[in-house]
Order: structure tokens, then sequence, then C-alpha cells
């Protein structure tokens, strides 16, 4: 079997030994395609390939239509709205995420990223403590939770809305559960965003949604820059000095908006929530796991296009 690993965003070199050693236990044959620009590339490398592992790399119809011998696609990562599942689907490649194994990464730079903005961005003067603000959780799963606990432990109090979350983890990790998106907003000194982004999602975090956050409020997106309604995020911007954006996904408009509003947003100049040694080991070691063991012993548990 052969295993291509596309990573336009490449792992830490620990972490390709680490994939290689286990594909090559297994008697898999391992091929690099790394920091590559030209999707050309990817087209030309996906050919004759049994399994692509991939972290935000497009995974598009052109790309299934290249790969003739494909069975499987492992996003090494949570999310995976970069892999058409419908072009998968139709032709039966099995598609997989890594859910929980990048999570800390992107938790530890959602709680950095809020004392960051209550510092006025670690410029001089007198910023706020996290301490003793209410923290929305907007998604309660591996990222969201973790977030929230991290939080906890700072002396936060912590809401959350997640109409698929078990009330009784919430109960137990102290996280009151709300009723809607709406009264998560109206209620939070801080949200952290870590919803999908789905046709559903996009643009949901609107001009009416966002101008419910209280006075001194900070919206903290980790999760994907097209579920904010860019347009209506700036006109908050515009109307409230006191609004803050902290982002790990830069927004289409970021130039506008760092001319303009330079103390009330931050963005990172590449994503790189997940973007740690341990991360890229974790998710790695993960996928090239999963791919064994399903082309071995026909294992679908992360399976995600069911
Ligand atoms: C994820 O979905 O797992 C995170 O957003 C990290 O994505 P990345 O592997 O593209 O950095």
């Amino acid at each position: 079997m052969k295993v291509l690993v596309a990573t336009e965003k490449p792992f830490a070199k620990a972490a390709v030994d680490g994939i290689k050693q286990i594909l090559s236990d297994a008697n898999f044959e391992t091929v690099m395609l790394e920091k590559y620009t030209d999707k050309a590339e990817l087209l030309n490398a996906v050919a004759d390939v049994d399994a692509l592992i991939i972290r935000s790399d497009k995974v598009t119809p052109e790309v299934v239509d290249a790969a003739k011998n494909l069975k499987i696609v492992v996003r090494a990562g949570a999310g995976y709205d970069n892999v058409d599942l419908a072009a998968c689907t139709a032709r039966g490649i099995v598609v997989m995420n890594t859910p929980g194994q990048n999570s800390n990464a992107v938790a530890e730079l959602a709680l950095g990223m809020m004392i960051y903005m209550s510092r006025n961005k670690f410029t001089p003067g007198t910023g706020k403590e996290i301490k003793g603000k209410r923290l929305g959780i907007h998604a309660y799963g591996n990222v969201g939770r973790l977030v929230g606990l991290y939080g906890k432990a700072f002396g936060m109090e912590v809401i959350t809305f997640d109409p698929y979350a078990n009330p009784e983890v919430c109960q137990n990790d102290g996280v009151k559960m709300v009723q809607s998106v709406e009264e998560l907003y109206s209620n939070s000194d801080f949200v952290s965003v870590h919803i999908p982004a789905t046709p559903e999602t996009k643009k949901s975090l609107n001009y009416d949604l966002l101008s419910k956050m209280p006075k001194g409020a900070a919206l903290i997106n980790t999760a994907r820059k097209e579920v904010v309604d860019e347009e209506g995020l700036e006109k908050v911007l515009a109307e409230r000095a006191d609004f803050k954006y902290a982002s790990d996904v830069a927004p289409e408009n970021l130039a506008q908006l760092m001319e303009k509003y330079p103390a009330q947003v931050f963005a990172t100049a590449k994503k790189m929530g997940a973007e740690t040694a341990e991360a890229n080991m974790n998710a790695g070691l993960a996928a090239a796991r999963q791919i064994v063991d399903f082309l071995v012993n026909g294992n679908r548990r992360f399976q995600v296009n069911k």
C-alpha cells in the first residue's frame, strides 16, 4: 500500500518520522509532498496512492478524480471542511478526521489570545484580568471543553451553547448550558468560537448577534473565518470602541480592519492553533495508525462520511 502525506503546512520532522515508522512497520510505502504551492503537484502525487494524509489541504472533486486507487483520506486534525465529502463518498472513499489530537494546542492559543486582548495586545496601559469574567463556549466539543476547563482554572465563570453537548458532561464540568446562541452572546464577556464551517454556520456570527455582547466584550475565533460575517463584524467594531476581535484565521478584510481598529483587532499571520510539536505528533501519528487500522483491519471508527 502506498500512502501520500500531503501537507501544504508541513508537520514537524519528528512527526513525519513517526508517521513513516508506523507505515513502514505495516509494510506500507510513504510518499511526502510538503510545502507545495501548485495544486498540479498534488494532482500528480495522488495518482497512484491508496491512502492520503492531509492537514488543511483541499481535497476537491478534481483531486478525487485524479486519485484512481484512493481508498481513504485522513484529515490529521478536527475540521474537515477542506474535503469534498460528496465526491469521496461517490467514489467509495472513506474520509476520517483525528478528533481531539490537536485540541490542547488550539485551546491554549484561545486562552493566550484572551489574555493578549485583555492586556491591550501587550502594549503599555491598564488592562483587564480574565478572572471573574464570564466565558461563553460556542460549541462544547474537544477544543471548546478544554477552553472551558482552562477558563475555570483562571477563575472564569463558564457557560456554553451546544445543542449536541452531553448535559451530564457539562454539569460535571461545572459549565452551565444556555438555550440559545443569543443567550450565549448576550451574557459572555468573552466568546470562544468552536463551531465547524458548514452551510448552516457560515456567516452566522453576524451584526445582530455580535452587537448583543456586553460592554468590553471580546470574540475569540480559533475555528474558521467563514463563520464570521465580516461586514457585520466591521460594523460592530466601527460602532463600539470597547469591542475586540482576535482570530487565528485572518479575515478577508484584515488590512482594512487593522488600519481602522488596530487596538481592537488581532489575527495571526498564518493559522497556528494546531502548530505545536505535540499536536503535529498526536494528529500525524493518529492519522497513520487509522490508515493502517482501516486498510488492514477494516476499522472505520473515525469515518465522517458514513
Ligand atoms: C483543525 O481543524 O484541526 C484545526 O483547525 C487545525 O488545522 P491545521 O492542521 O490546518 O492547522
